[in-house]
């Protein structure tokens, strides 16, 4: 198993060979591949390296999901997306894997995930508030369900259909809108809300699985914090289960396994021309990656090439008798790895009402600025003057000499001091002055004449 830590934005794979199971050993199958610490061997000469290899006990996984997973996890209370998703065929060990269903649900990735959220929100600092709401949602046949409604009660469903996928920068990315919220507050919150979806979720017995997943099922957990009165950070972190591939002729489908068969591949084959497009040089120079292709890519488009830390969990079948499926999951699950995110912290959007605030704030911020500034000058001026007229008690002693027909100037501007050299009493003003003119010009971007209470002090003129 590998050691390699979870670090930097692109997507961290971790190849997962589950041990044969019964069905494979009634089939007399035999194991096929060749297990290294970073990587995997078929017997037909194709070798692949991943972020971590794992035979998928509990022991494996557990050090698997500390080494590559928890920091992702403890992320998202900084306001870092993350996804944490199973991909590969079908039967291959995801739903067991996530612990998303069957055997393990509640169980696996899943419960890592619960503790690990819950534990670092009782680690945090003291005026740290942390809000928790979950959404689950699966895409059956290239339509999104909402698994928190009943699907018995009218109304429900009809809420449940008018679940859209939404997409918006200033949001934080692609968002799920209309889907029940669920807040929780511990880790049992958390299992409840996943039991629940479970239920509900499409699963069927298929020739390779007694209990097959039939769609695409993704938890959310969407995490507020907010340390004292600073802004709150917001992520987003994805739990996703994929539905497998499945070659239909092998898994002998027939009537509604089979369409849905047919789902599962076209949604999978959007992925695979998602990641595909996100690893080819060429076209990542173009741009395109297809994400609207299908619902599913469309959900998925910050975990792969966006703003998320994401690690994927790529699940194989040891058999031999599924050679073909677990030769092209390593090939594209080696392809992700090399799948680029941008990952960034997201921070809680202003209001136009808050925004205006802070404007003025800023306003009012710079203009204190300045009259500190014009303070300091008049102080300095002031010094300036006590210097070079010590027995006159500087303004008290100014006399002034009143323009003909005009307004009495300032005494900055024509001072006539007792028997005080004019000419050392303005030299230090001049310095005092240029030094207010200097400072101004570097710090205040409006450049504009001083304003005080009494009016506007033009500094130009010295
Ligand atoms: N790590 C594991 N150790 C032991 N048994 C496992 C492991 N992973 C999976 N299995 C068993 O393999 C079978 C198939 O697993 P699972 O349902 O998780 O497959 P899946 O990839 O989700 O398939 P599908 O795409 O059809 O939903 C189950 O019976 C499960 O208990
Ligand atoms: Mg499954």
């Amino acid at each position: 198993m590998s050691t390699r830590s979870a670090t930097g934005d692109c997507v961290k794979v971790i190849a997962v060979v589950r041990p044969l199971i019964a069905r494979e050993l009634a089939l007399g199958s035999s194991e096929a591949l060749v297990i290294a610490e970073d990587s995997v061997a078929t017997k037909s000469g194709h070798q692949f390296t991943y972020d971590g290899v794992s035979r998928g006990s509990e022991d494996e996984l557990a050090v698997t999901y500390d080494v590559h997973v928890k920091e992702i996890v403890g992320g998202v209370l900084q306001g870092y997306n993350g996804s944490v998703m199973a991909y590969g065929q079908t039967g291959s060990g995801k739903t067991h894997t996530m612990g998303m269903g069957g055997d393990n649900a509640g169980a696996g990735m899943a419960r890592r995930v619960f503790d690990t959220i819950f534990a670092s929100i009782a680690d945090c600092e003291a005026m740290t508030t942390v809000k928790v709401c979950t959404s689950f949602i699966e895409i059956y046949k290239d339509e999104i369900r909402d698994l928190l409604l009943d699907s018995e009660d009218p109304e429900a469903t009809a809420m449940a259909t008018a679940v859209t996928i939404r997409e918006n920068p200033k949001e934080g990315g692609v968002y799920l809108n209309g889907a029940r919220i669920v807040q929780v507050n511990d880790v049992q919150d958390c299992l409840s809300v996943l039991e629940e979806g479970i239920l509900r979720r499409a699963t069927a017995e298929s020739t390779m699985n007694v209990r097959s997943s039939r769609s695409h099922a993704i938890l959310t957990i969407n995490v507020e914090t907010k340390v004292g009165d600073a802004k709150a950070t917001l992520a987003k972190l994805h739990l996703v289960d994929l539905a497998g591939s499945e070659r239909v002729t092998l898994n002998e489908s027939r009537g509604q396994r089979f369409k849905e068969g047919v789902q599962i591949n076209m949604g999978l084959l959007a992925l695979s021309n998602c990641i595909s497009a996100l690893t080819d040089a060429n076209r990542r120079e173009w741009g395109h990656v297809p994400y609207r292709d299908s619902k599913l890519t469309r959900l998925l488009q910050d975990s792969l090439g966006g703003n998320s830390r994401t690690v994927m969990f790529a699940c194989v079948s040891p058999a031999d008798t599924n050679a073909d499926e677990t030769l092209n999951t390593l090939k594209y699950a080696n392809r992700a790895r090399s799948i680029r995110n941008r990952v960034a912290v997201n921070f809680e959007k202003s209001t136009e009402a808050e925004l205006k605030l802070k404007r003025q704030l800023d306003a009012a911020t710079e203009r204190i600025a300045q009259l500190e500034m014009l303070v300091n000058v008049l102080h300095e001026e002031n010094k300036a003057l006590k210097q070079a007229t010590p027995e006159s008690h500087a303004f008290s002693q100014v006399n002034m000499t009143p323009d003909v027909g005009s307004t009495p100037r300032t005494p900055m501007h024509t001072p006539v001091l007792g028997n005080t050299p004019m000419s050392e009493l303005l030299e230090s003003c001049r310095k005092a002055r240029q030094r207010a003119v200097i400072l101004l010009s570097t710090n205040s971007p409006a450049k504009s004449p001083l304003t005080t209470p009494r009016g506007s002090i033009d500094l130009g003129g010295w």
